[in-house]
């Protein structure tokens, strides 16, 4: 066994970080999101995104602290209720700004992947019933057309929508996002109308833009029956990971919509529309078929007790399932990979350094095994607002803590050691002693 020093990482990677329009620009008042915090009962304290951490008019200079921590991506979102505040009318100043943002992280030497559709959907959308209506298809190819004509020459990694699955399932399934349906037969046309959409998408930005490199970032989580031996668990389990997560991802690759227990939808227009995926990973499920009434199953998930996991229903921490994820997605569609988003809410920065260096380590092993992971894109650059969660201070995300009341800055020792990483570009035995110890053994011994 050799023993090395560093896990060094292609010269052309791309570490950056990411972040989403409602959640860090502010004073977004014209979609589905502000329309919530203005009814109140979805979100942390009935709190609003309010100025979030003032992107529309400060993000340069958050621009600057990604440029002097090395880092030469960033994946950043365009907000649709800005660009087309009213069904068909185009504000070119929303335009114009993007434009100057995106310019100001090209000249940093950041290169910009672009998200169309971060969770938001104009007002105008949502009062015609966002997904469950399939003129949406129309619309957000529309509305990508037009962004791909103003800002094309500066981007060309596109991001079409962002975690279809929890769109579907929270706002559909779960109840928790506005209006906060339990809807099966709506999360199924939702379903269908993000596809199509995708779809349509994807063909507009190609027919603008031939050279474009397109695809969307999956949530994918590792589902495991809480317990192996009960076999109600364990279906439970592959149902849940079936529709939550490959469903998307089978249709795309087939062309077709299996949906157990129903018919099949056919979607040829679907078929082969991503030229990438993103993967966004934070966490490890357990399922678990609650039973009585047995006339009304329920799934569950829980946590293991013994095991690292995040604050209320955030899950385990497992590192291992990054490289699991990933080589099952190179082995079934053959496509590059990105992170898309990975990261730990933790405000004290008491896990973070640990975390990135793990993950990263899988991510290593990943591409050694011949895996074509191209970028990876930490969540989040900055602390902002987490949707239901608002501004909970346990759910601060950023290698840079902000507080919201001065808009100030400060940057968390997981910041200084990403920043490490991104300058060496990979993880060197000396960061890992300094700021995970404990990792040392594990990170280094088998490279
Ligand atoms: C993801 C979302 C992102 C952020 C992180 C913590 O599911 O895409 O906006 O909220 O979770």
């Amino acid at each position: 066994m050799t023993l090395i020093n560093k896990l060094n990482f292609p010269d052309s990677f791309q570490w950056g970080t990411a972040t989403s329009s409602h959640q860090v620009e502010g004073n977004l008042t014209n979609n589905d999101w502000y329309a919530a915090e203005q009814q109140g009962g979805y979100i942390y304290e009935n709190q609003r995104s309010g100025q979030a951490c003032d992107w529309w008019n400060r993000a340069e200079e958050d621009f600057d602290r990604m440029a002097a921590m090395h880092q030469n991506a960033h994946r950043l979102s365009i907000e649709w209720s800005r660009i087309e505040p009213r069904q068909g009318v185009w504000d070119e100043s929303a335009l114009a700004r993007y434009r100057e943002m995106l310019v100001g992280l090209r000249q940093r030497g950041i290169t910009p992947m672009v998200t169309l559709h971060h969770f938001t959907n104009p007002l105008w959308v949502s009062e015609a019933g966002s997904w469950e209506n399939e003129q949406i298809i129309t619309w957000f190819e529309r509305y990508t057309r037009k962004v791909v004509a103003a800002l094309g020459d500066l981007a060309d990694i596109w991001c079409t929508i962002n975690e279809p699955g929890v769109v579907v399932s929270h706002t559909y399934l779960l109840g928790r996002w506005a209006p906060g349906k339990r809807d099966i037969n709506g999360a199924l046309h939702a379903t269908i109308n993000m596809m199509r959409a995708h779809a349509a998408s994807y063909r507009a930005i190609h027919d603008l833009q031939p050279t474009a490199q397109v695809g969307l970032a999956h949530h994918m989580i590792i589902w495991k029956p809480w317990r192996p031996y009960a076999i109600t668990d364990l279906l439970a389990t592959n149902m849940v990971r079936y529709m939550f997560q490959e469903l998307l991802l089978k249709t795309i690759a087939w062309g077709v919509m299996r949906v157990p227990g129903r018919r099949s939808y056919l979607m040829p227009e679907v078929r082969n529309t991503l030229d990438w995926i993103g993967l966004n990973y934070y966490q490890r499920y357990r399922i678990r078929l609650g039973l009585p009434p047995f006339s009304k199953p329920s799934v569950e998930h829980r946590t293991h007790p013994d095991l690292q996991t995040g604050p209320g229903e955030w899950g385990e921490i497992h590192p291992r399932g990054m490289f699991d994820t990933l080589r099952m997605l190179w082995k079934v569609y053959r496509i590059p990979l990105y992170i898309t988003e990975n990261g730990i809410p933790d405000e004290n920065d008491e896990n973070r350094p640990g975390f990135i260096i793990s993950h990263l380590h899988q991510l290593w092993e990943a591409i050694r095994e011949g895996v074509p992971v191209k970028g990876y894109y930490f969540w989040s650059l900055i602390d902002n607002f987490e949707w239901t969660e608002g501004y909970d201070p346990r759910f601060r995300f950023g290698l840079i803590g902000v507080n919201f009341e001065t808009q100030e800055r400060h940057i968390r020792p997981s910041g200084n050691l990403y920043s490490a990483i991104c300058r060496d570009g990979g993880l060197s035995r000396d960061l890992v002693s300094q700021y995970a110890p404990h990792l040392a053994q594990t990170v280094f011994s088998g490279a």
